[in-house]
């Protein structure tokens, strides 16, 4: 199942990869906390179920929390897909999913956790940015690594520029990690990702 705020790029991908057999598994089911996410037509097209809880219709952030997690839950997921989510878990739907819940964030993380990524890799004049797939753990942007995509940073990037080729190394990164967890050698031991019982390291 895959949480989705919005142009849905990355879950068009993985729709696709699961369409034609590259990922072992199906998207049950689409959650987005946007109304008018783009990524919710793209699930409508290939008929997977879309569902929208908007978090402003929830007085509270625990409101909302339990509303989403009641709706994952309905769906029984093996695995919890976030890709470009943009609201932050509560501790309970973290520890409930832990270690089937997978994130993508536009960084090599630890560098650069939040909002922003490209405008600050730009800014800073860094060589290297890129993205990372990672474990969900109650803290924002952590939890144990599976995979990185890098690029090098030209001097002439634009935050947009650079944010197009992260995305490119994304739509591999995502799908290889997904696909490993699919077919059973991805797993979080203790604080650890492992892939075939070895700690990943990078
Ligand atoms: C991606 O850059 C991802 O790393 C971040 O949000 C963006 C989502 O893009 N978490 P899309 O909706 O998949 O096009």
């Amino acid at each position: 199942m895959v949480l989705i705020s919005g142009s849905g790029t990355n879950l068009q991908v993985i729709i696709d990869q699961c369409a034609d057999g590259e990922i072992p598994g199906r998207v049950v089911g689409v959650i987005s906390n946007e109304p008018s996410a783009r990524g919710l037509e793209r699930s409508a097209h290939a008929g997977i179920p879309g569902v929208v809880i908007d978090h402003r219709d929830h007085k509270t952030r625990n409101d909302f929390e339990v509303a989403l997690g009641r709706q994952i839950d309905s769906y029984k997921p093996d695995l919890v897909i976030l890709a470009g989510f943009m609201r932050i878990l509560g501790n309970n739907l973290v520890r409930r999913y832990r270690g089937r819940m997978l994130n993508i964030h536009p960084s090599l993380l630890p560098d650069y956790p939040g909002l922003n990524t490209h405008e600050r890799a730009v800014a800073d004049r860094i060589a290297e940015h890129g993205a990372t797939v990672h474990f969900v753990i109650p803290q924002l942007d952590a939890g144990p690594i599976v995979v990185q995509g890098r690029v090098q940073v030209h001097p002439s990037d634009t935050p947009a520029a650079l944010a197009q080729r992260v995305h490119e190394v994304e739509y591999q990164i995502y799908p290889q990690a997904i696909r490993w967890f699919a077919q059973g050698r991805l797993t979080l031991q203790d604080n650890c990702a492992c892939l075939d019982g070895v700690p990943i390291r990078l």
